[in-house]
C-alpha cells in the first residue's frame, strides 16, 4: 500500500522536517491547499502479522525523508526511521510497530503489529532548480487480526428431547465485524446443512430428535474465516408408539392377515434414542424378544392379537403397539354348482360354504358376468335366447389362493317330450297317473291339469304323480300333463284318458265233442292299462293253469283258454272272459256244449254194442283176476274199457278208475294184474267206438276159480298123515299172522278148477307140500 503524497514547494529542508514531526499540521499552513491528513481519510489496512508498506511520494528521490507516527488517540507524534537516500535510522521504539525498515522512502513494516495502528507521517525534503521544498505523504494505518479458531460449547451434550439447549460459538480474538455461521451434520445427513443461525449462540428451544448430531460453527472477519471441530448433540428420546408391519402385506379392518401355511413376518419399529428393545406378545404371553418375530408356517392357532413392546433402557420409557392377526385359510374343497327350475327363468347355485373369510363367488356366463356373492351365490337368469348346452362357471376367489377355484354348470334341454302313464296300486284301488321327462339341466316342470285345466297339486320336476281314487266315474276322463323346460319354448305335454278295458271273444257259443279239444278265444281292443285278463270257469271260478286240462295261452292282447278232453260233466257251462283295470270291469261270456254221440245222435260215432261179463275170476293168490266178456247187440266198436272199483272201505273205495283201455276190438278176456288180496273189487266194462262209449256192462266181483289143491291139502290133515318139511310149518305160521294175506284159507268154498295154477315165482318163501293119501 502507498501513501497518497500530497507535494508542495519546500520550504525550509531539515528544520521544518523537525518542526513537522513536531507539529505536522502547522507546518502545512504556509503552504496552498496542501492535501491534510483527515480522518475521513480512507485508511490503510495492514494485517497483524503481515508486512506493509508506505510509499512516500514518487519522482525523483528525495534528498532527506522522515517518517514519524502518531499512535491512535494520541496527539503528539514520535518518529520512526529517517534516511538521507543513503543511511537510514530506525528509531528503537518503533519496534512496537514491528520489523521496521526504510527501503529508499518507503517504510516498510514486517511482521506488523497492533501497535501500528496510527497516524503515518512521511516528510520528504527536495532539490530541484536549486529550491528545496517539502512534500508531506499522511497515512492512517489499521491493523486488523484475523479470527482465531472458534470453539463450540454445548450447554447439555446429552440433552432429553424437549429439554431447552444453548449452544456457543467463541472466538478469542479476531477483528470485528466478526460474522458466526453454524452447521449440522445428522448422523445418517446427507452432509452439512447451514443453519440459518448468525449468531454466536445457538438456541434449540426445545430440542427434539432431529437436533442431534455433529455441530460446526465457522466465524469470519474481514482477514479470515475459521471453522470449529465437530460436537456431537445426542438427543435422548423414544421410544414413540412402535410401528408394526407384517410381511407379506395383507390388510383387515382389524389389523393384518395371514394365509395358512405361509411364513409370516412381524416387524416392530419405535423410534428411540439409544435404540428400543423389543419383546412380543401374543394375546398376553411373551413369545419372541427382538424387533422381528417369523412365524416358519402359519397355522389357524396363530391368530391372535400381538403386541410388540418397545423400551428405552436410558430413559427407562416404554411404549407398545398391537395388532390383531388373522389367519385366513379358504373353504374345504371346490365350490359345487347346481342349476334349479324358476318360472321362466333358471336359478343358478353356487355354494363354497366355510374358510375364513368366505370366499366370494361369481357366476360367469355367456352374457357376461353375474353379481358376486359370499359363499353362496344365487343368480336367477332369464333362458331366453340361450342354445341347448350353455356352460354357466362359478369362479370362488379366496384371498388365500393363488388361483380361483371353479365349478360349472351346463344348461340343457331335455330330450323328446313328457310321457303320460297310468299305474294301478293297492289293489285296484287307486290309479297313478304318472308323468315322466327326464334328463335337462335344470329338470323339467311337470304338473298334472284336469280336463277343465285345473291344476291337480303342485308340480315337480322330471317326473309328476297324481293319485286317483278307482271307484269314481272314471271311464273317458282326460288328464294331460304340461311339461315346461327355460330352455324349451312354449311347453310341451302329453295326455291321457280313462278307459275301461274292450274285450271280444272270438265266438260266443262253442260245441265239443265229449273228450275233444275246445279253444275259447278272447282278445283285448282298448283301455287304461294295466289290464289284467283272465277266465272264469263255469263255477265262477278262475281258470287256473295248473287246473288239468285247462291250458291256457297269452299272446299279445289274446288269451285262449284250451279245454282238453272234453267232458261234459266238468266243463260245460258258461265261460267268462273277465278284463279289469282300475277304471272298470267287463266281461264277456262264451257257452261251451260238450255233446256225446247219445245226445248228439248224428254228430258223433254211433253207440258202441252193449258188452256182458261172462266170467271174472280170481288168480294168482288174488292179485290178478281174468276177466271174459261178450257183446251183445248190434253196432261198431274200436275197443274196450275195463274199470274197477274198491267195493270195500278204503283208499279210492267209491271212484271208478281204468283198469285197461288199450283193448283190441276183437278181445274176448283179459287178465287184470295189481290188485291188493285184501281189497274186494267190483268190474265193469264198456265198448268203446273211437270216443262214444257204449253203455257199462253190470258190475261184477270176481269169485276163486275151482282149485282141488287145498281140499285135497286140508283132508289129509283130517283123516291122513301130513308131511311138512319146516319151511311149510313156517308158511302156516306166517299165514296166521298175516291173515289178510291168505284171508280165504281154512274156508275154501270154490270147486277145484282145472287151471293149472303153477307154483308161484314171486312168493317170499318156498314151500313144499308133500301129500301121502292113506289106503
Ligand atoms: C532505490 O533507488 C535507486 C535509485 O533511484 C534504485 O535504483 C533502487 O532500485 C531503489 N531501491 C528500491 C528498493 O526501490
Ligand atoms: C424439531 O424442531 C424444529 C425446530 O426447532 C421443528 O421445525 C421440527 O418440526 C421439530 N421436529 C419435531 C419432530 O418436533
Ligand atoms: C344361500 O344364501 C341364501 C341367502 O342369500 C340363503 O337363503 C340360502 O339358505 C343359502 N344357501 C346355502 C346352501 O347356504
Ligand atoms: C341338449 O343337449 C344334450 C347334450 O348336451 C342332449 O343330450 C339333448 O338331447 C339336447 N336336447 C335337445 C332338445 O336337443
Ligand atoms: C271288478 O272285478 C273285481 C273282481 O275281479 C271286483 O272286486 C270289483 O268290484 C269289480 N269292479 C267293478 C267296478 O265292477
Ligand atoms: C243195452 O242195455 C241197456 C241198459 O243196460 C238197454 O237199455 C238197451 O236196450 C240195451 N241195448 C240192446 C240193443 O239190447
Ligand atoms: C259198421 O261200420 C262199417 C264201416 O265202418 C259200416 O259199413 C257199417 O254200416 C257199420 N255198422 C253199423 C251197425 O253201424
Amino acid at each position: 500500500m502507498v501513501g497518497q503524497c500530497a507535494q508542495h514547494k519546500p520550504f525550509g529542508p531539515l528544520l521544518l522536517i523537525h518542526l513537522c514531526l513536531l507539529h505536522p499540521g502547522a507546518s502545512e499552513k504556509p503552504h496552498p491547499t496542501p492535501r491534510l491528513p483527515a480522518e475521513e481519510a480512507e485508511p490503510l489496512q495492514g494485517i497483524r502479522g503481515r508486512s506493509v508498506e508506505l510509499a512516500c511520494g514518487s519522482g525523483p528521490a528525495p534528498l532527506v525523508v522522515l517518517w514519524s507516527f502518531t499512535p491512535l488517540g494520541s496527539v503528539v507524534p514520535r518518529p520512526v526511521a529517517v534516511t538521507d537516500g543513503v543511511t537510514f535510522k530506525v528509531e528503537p521504539g518503533a519496534s512496537a510497530l514491528g520489523i521496521v525498515s526504510l527501503q529508499n522512502s518507503s517504510l516498510v513494516m514486517r511482521e506488523l503489529r497492533e501497535g501500528a495502528r496510527g497516524h503515518f507521517l512521511c516528510q520528504a525534503l527536495h532539490a530541484s532548480d536549486d529550491q528545496l521544498h517539502t512534500t508531506y505523504s499522511y497515512f492512517t494505518l489499521a491493523v486488523l487480526v484475523p479470527v482465531s479458531k472458534p470453539q463450540v460449547r454445548l450447554s447439555d451434550a446429552s440433552p432429553v428431547e424437549g429439554a431447552s439447549v444453548m449452544a456457543t460459538c467463541t472466538v478469542r480474538e479476531g477483528t470485528e465485524p466478526v460474522t458466526f455461521a453454524w452447521q449440522h451434520q445428522a448422523p445418517q445427513g446427507p452432509g452439512e446443512v447451514l443453519v440459518g443461525v448468525k449468531e454466536p449462540m445457538l438456541w434449540l428451544d426445545p430440542v427434539n430428535r432431529t437436533h442431534l448430531g455433529w455441530y460446526m460453527c465457522s466465524a469470519r472477519n474481514a482477514v479470515s474465516g475459521l471453522s470449529s471441530d465437530r460436537v456431537f448433540l445426542d438427543v435422548v428420546y423414544g421410544p414413540d408408539k412402535p410401528v408394526v408391519t407384517v410381511e407379506p402385506l395383507g390388510l383387515t379392518e382389524e389389523g393384518f392377515w395371514a394365509s395358512e401355511k405361509e411364513e409370516v413376518t412381524l416387524s416392530c419399529l419405535a423410534a428411540s434414542n439409544p435404540p428400543s428393545h423389543y419383546v412380543w406378545l401374543c394375546d398376553d404371553t411373551q413369545v419372541h424378544t427382538g424387533p422381528t418375530y417369523v412365524i416358519a408356517r402359519a397355522s389357524r392357532a396363530h391368530a391372535g392379537l400381538y403386541t410388540c413392546l418397545a423400551r428405552n433402557s436410558y430413559l427407562d420409557t416404554r411404549s407398545q403397539t398391537s395388532v390383531q392377526l388373522t389367519i385366513y385359510y379358504p373353504p374345504a374343497g371346490q365350490p359345487s354348482c347346481a342349476v334349479l327350475p324358476a318360472p321362466a327363468a333358471v336359478t343358478l347355485l353356487c355354494t363354497w360354504p366355510g374358510g375364513l373369510p368366505t370366499a366370494q363367488l361369481q357366476w360367469e356366463g355367456p352374457y357376461g358376468p353375474g353379481p358376486t356373492f359370499p359363499s353362496n351365490a344365487t343368480w336367477t337368469l332369464t333362458a331366453i335366447g340361450l342354445p341347448n348346452g350353455s356352460v354357466f362357471t362359478c369362479v370362488g376367489q379366496h384371498p388365500a389362493l393363488a388361483l380361483p377355484a371353479l365349478c360349472r354348470a351346463t344348461l340343457w334341454e331335455p330330450p323328446q317330450s313328457p310321457t303320460c302313464r297310468t299305474t294301478a296300486t293297492v289293489g285296484d284301488q287307486f290309479i297313478l297317473l304318472s308323468c315322466e321327462w327326464p334328463g335337462g339341466a335344470p329338470p323339467a316342470t311337470l304338473s298334472w291339469f284336469d280336463a277343465q285345466g285345473r291344476p291337480l297339486g303342485g308340480s315337480s320336476h322330471s317326473q309328476a304323480f297324481h293319485m286317483l281314487r278307482a271307484w269314481g266315474k272314471l271311464a273317458g276322463r282326460e288328464f294331460t300333463c304340461r311339461g315346461s323346460h327355460p330352455l324349451r319354448i312354449p311347453d310341451v305335454q302329453c295326455q291321457l284318458q280313462l278307459e275301461a278295458p274292450q274285450l271280444t271273444v272270438a265266438e260266443p257259443r262253442v260245441s265239443v265233442l265229449e273228450g275233444g279239444e275246445a279253444w275259447l278265444e278272447c282278445a283285448l281292443h282298448g283301455g287304461t292299462p294295466p289290464i289284467q285278463l283272465l277266465w272264469l270257469g263255469p263255477q265262477g271260478q278262475q281258470v287256473e293253469q295248473s287246473t288239468s286240462k285247462f291250458v291256457l295261452h297269452s299272446e299279445g292282447a289274446q288269451l285262449r283258454l284250451q279245454i282238453q278232453d272234453a267232458d261234459p260233466a266238468h266243463h260245460r257251462g258258461t265261460y267268462q272272459c273277465v278284463a279289469h283295470n282300475a277304471v272298470d270291469n267287463s266281461s264277456r261270456s262264451v257257452l261251451l256244449e260238450v255233446l256225446s254221440e247219445r245226445v248228439a245222435g248224428l254228430c258223433g260215432y254211433p253207440v258202441p254194442p252193449n258188452v256182458t261179463i261172462s266170467r271174472l275170476t280170481y288168480r294168482r293168490h288174488r292179485r290178478e283176476v281174468q276177466l271174459q266178456w261178450a257183446i251183445q247187440g248190434p253196432g261198431n266198436l274200436t275197443g274196450f274199457l275195463v274199470q274197477q272199483r274198491a267195493s270195500v272201505p278204503g283208499p279210492g273205495a267209491g271212484a271208478w278208475e281204468t283198469a285197461a283201455s288199450d283193448i283190441e276190438p276183437e278181445s274176448r278176456d283179459r287178465q287184470l294184474g295189481g290188485l291188493d288180496p285184501g281189497v274186494l273189487y267190483a268190474f265193469r266194462i264198456l265198448a268203446l267206438n273211437h270216443r262214444t262209449t257204449g253203455h257199462p256192462s253190470e258190475v261184477k266181483t270176481p269169485v276163486d276159480p275151482p282149485f282141488s289143491a287145498y281140499p285135497a291139502v286140508l283132508g289129509a290133515a283130517g283123516t291122513g298123515m301130513v308131511v311138512a318139511t319146516l319151511a311149510s310149518l313156517l308158511v302156516f305160521q306166517y299165514a296166521a299172522r298175516h291173515p289178510q294175506v291168505f284171508p280165504r284159507m281154512e274156508m275154501p268154498t270154490s270147486t277145484p278148477s282145472s287151471d293149472p295154477t303153477p307154483e308161484s315165482t314171486d312168493d317170499p318163501v318156498n314151500v313144499t307140500i308133500t301129500v301121502t293119501a292113506t289106503p
